[in-house]
């Protein structure tokens, strides 16, 4: 039976698929590839049908797919992972058994890789929140104030306040200044990552327009926001031992 292949495809960069993922797109004739995929995944694409998946309705990619599925399998190269905020999940429903998803590199994993940063860090931060403030505080769900609580680290998807309303209320919540990054097009040309603090990232960014509002599509941008303290975190070797002597040591029956 021929499938559909949702291949998490990470932030943009094509070093970052898996092998299995690109094992399995070398064997896929059509390939759906959200922008800029079609361009940052080029080389994977070669002699392939590339189709940009936003420009079709539900039932015609149902009927396109359909249609393929008679001659060979079909792929999805799904920006990061499909874990979080991803849209596919109504095809994969469609589907059934017909769809296989394979896992792939989150923006989440790529920005701790960039940032050489764990998320989460005992006696900094006790948990990592992923949010958008665009389904937050509407239907009784907690508001981006509430979430940014003292030792949470927080992880904000298609960010769709200006920058200064967002450090607002993240201080609220924080009641205090603690770091932030934000970091655009993430493995993609164009990269650019600003760190700083609640108190400097507005002077920082300027003018800049890294969430896409002042654009006239207002589409979210490709942009991740990262806060919390554990991005300025140290933690020395004492960290490891206590661990070492308390958790991971092996301990024979006979040991106190
Ligand atoms: C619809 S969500 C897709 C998230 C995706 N499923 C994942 O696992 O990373 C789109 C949001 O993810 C973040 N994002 C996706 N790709 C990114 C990249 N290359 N650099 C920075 N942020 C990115 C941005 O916050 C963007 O608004």
């Amino acid at each position: 039976m021929n499938r559909v292949y949702f291949l998490g495809a990470g932030p943009g960069d094509p070093e970052l698929l898996t092998l299995r993922a690109a094992r399995l797109l070398a064997d896929c004739a059509l390939v759906y590839a959200p922008q800029p995929f079609e361009v940052t995944f080029a080389s994977h694409l070669q002699g392939k049908e590339v189709r940009i998946p936003f420009e079709f309705y539900f039932a015609e990619l149902i009927e396109q797919i359909k249609a393929h599925l008679d001659l060979g399998n079909v792929a999805f190269l799904v920006p990061g992972d499909l874990t979080f905020y991803s849209p596919f999940q109504a095809l994969v429903d469609h589907l059934g058994e017909r769809a296989v998803v394979v896992p792939g590199v989150g923006t989440a994993n790529a920005a701790a890789a960039h940032l050489k940063r764990t998320f989460d860090l005992p006696d900094v931060c006790n948990r990592a929140i992923i949010a958008s403030p665009r389904t937050l505080g509407v239907d009784g769900a907690l508001t981006l104030r509430q979430l940014a609580a003292p030792g949470v680290t927080l992880l904000i998807y298609m960010n769709n306040l200006p920058l200064p309303e967002l450090v607002d209320q993240l201080r609220d919540g924080y009641g205090e200044n603690v770091p932030i990054v934000l970091l655009h097009r993430l493995g993609l040309p164009g990269e650019v990552v600003v760190n700083g603090t609640l108190d400097t990232i507005t002077g920082l960014v300027g003018e800049r327009d890294f969430f896409n509002l002042n654009a006239p599509d207002r589409r979210p941008a490709l942009t991740l926001v990262v806060a919390g303290k554990t991005l300025d975190a140290t933690v020395d070797g004492a960290w490891w031992d206590y661990r070492r002597d308390h958790i991971w040591r092996f301990r024979s029956e006979g040991d106190a």
